[in-house]
């Protein structure tokens, strides 16, 4: 069984590698990194080094990021992943390239170590087509900032040995998560799944006029925004009356939005260059100055959240 001292091996500094990493150091694991570009480490060192410094003010991270990052390695070369029971990747979100880092993986690694896919959208199933030990590959998928949110998924492809899933489900909660298993592979896994279905709906109400963006987040962030942190619809539904929900769910469901396209205004967005704040267009105007604030209040939210749900029951257990 890994502890929370063993090596742990990654693949990819991008967005979502650099805080990956920081949350597995500031776990205690040792980190050998695998990038393509070795030219790419000094920046991400300096990311994560930021990151862990987050950490250490918030209190996340008892230890001083210099002693954490002293256990962090980065390569341009596979054969140094060979020793790790655990290699999790988070490179471009290309299937092809997926593939062939893990075939490639597979020439160095042990038969038993684990192989963990950050994929958002590519099934997992279809990840371990070819592999001559698919068994071991599953879906870990992280959210962003990985080292901040507790959230995290291991899902099962159709070949993938439930044996493995417990394995990370239990290291997992070493790293600060409350994982969830997805015990067979469905698109979007279960997060995703859930936020599309709600966007879609977003889209259908601008699309036909009913609200404008800003009255659609208002009345998400006033409403499920007051609870989803608190419970899931499960343990909601079981506080405010189930009843009620059964009845609306009969004259509402053959009402919601089924369309099986993306909305033709997102697509105009995107063929003008937005990307959101990260290049101040969007939905909403943004100077560049505004696009940054919201990014950071957006991380400072994040912190924030954390606490907030640390101080109700974790794990949506039964209370003790
Ligand atoms: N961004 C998010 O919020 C988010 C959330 C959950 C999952 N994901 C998934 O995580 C993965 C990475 O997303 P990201 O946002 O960090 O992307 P990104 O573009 O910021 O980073 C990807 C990095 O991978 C590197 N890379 C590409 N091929 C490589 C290879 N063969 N070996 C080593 N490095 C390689 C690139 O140079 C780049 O630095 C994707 O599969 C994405 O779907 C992203």
């Amino acid at each position: 069984m890994m502890t929370n001292k063993e090596l742990i091996g990654t693949v990819g500094l991008g967005l979502m590698g650099c805080s990956i990493a920081t949350c597995l150091l500031a776990s205690g694991h040792e980190v050998i990194t695998l990038v393509q570009d070795i030219q790419q480490a000094g920046e991400a060192r300096k990311r994560i080094e930021s990151f862990l410094w987050q950490m250490h003010d918030e209190r996340l991270a008892t230890a001083l990021p210099k002693q954490l990052l002293a256990k962090f390695k980065i390569t341009d070369d596979i054969k140094d992943l060979a020793a790790c029971e655990l290699v999790m990747e988070s490179i471009t979100e290309n299937m092809e390239a997926k593939k062939l880092l893990f075939q490639q993986l597979e020439e160095v690694l042990s038969p038993v170590s684990i192989i963990g896919s950050n994929t958002s959208a590519i099934p997992v199933t279809v990840l371990q087509d070819g592999l001559r030990y698919p068994e071991r590959l599953l879906g870990i998928h992280w959210g962003e900032p990985a080292h901040v949110l507790r959230f995290l998924e291991v899902i099962c492809g159709r070949q993938s040995a439930l044996v493995y899933a417990e394995k990370i489900m239990t290291l997992a909660t070493g790293w600060g998560k409350e994982p969830s298993l997805v015990k067979k592979d469905v698109r979007g896994f279960i997060a995703n799944r859930l936020m599309y279905a709600m966007m879609r709906e977003a889209f259908f109400l601008v699309e036909n006029g009913y609200a404008t963006y800003e009255d659609i987040d208002r009345a998400c962030r006033n409403d499920l925004g007051y609870w989803i942190t608190f419970a899931g619809p499960f343990r909601f539904m079981d506080i405010t009356g189930i009843p009620a929900y059964f009845a609306v769910m009969q004259d509402l469901f053959p009402e919601l939005d089924n369309t099986t396209t993306p909305p033709g205004f997102i697509g105009e967005l995107v063929a003008k260059g937005a990307k959101g704040t990260s290049n101040a267009k969007g939905f909403y105007s943004y100077t560049s100055e505004s696009a940054q604030r919201w990014e950071q209040l957006f991380n400072e939210f994040a912190l924030d959240i954390r606490k907030l749900s640390l101080k109700y029951p974790q794990n949506c257990g039964d209370l003790t």
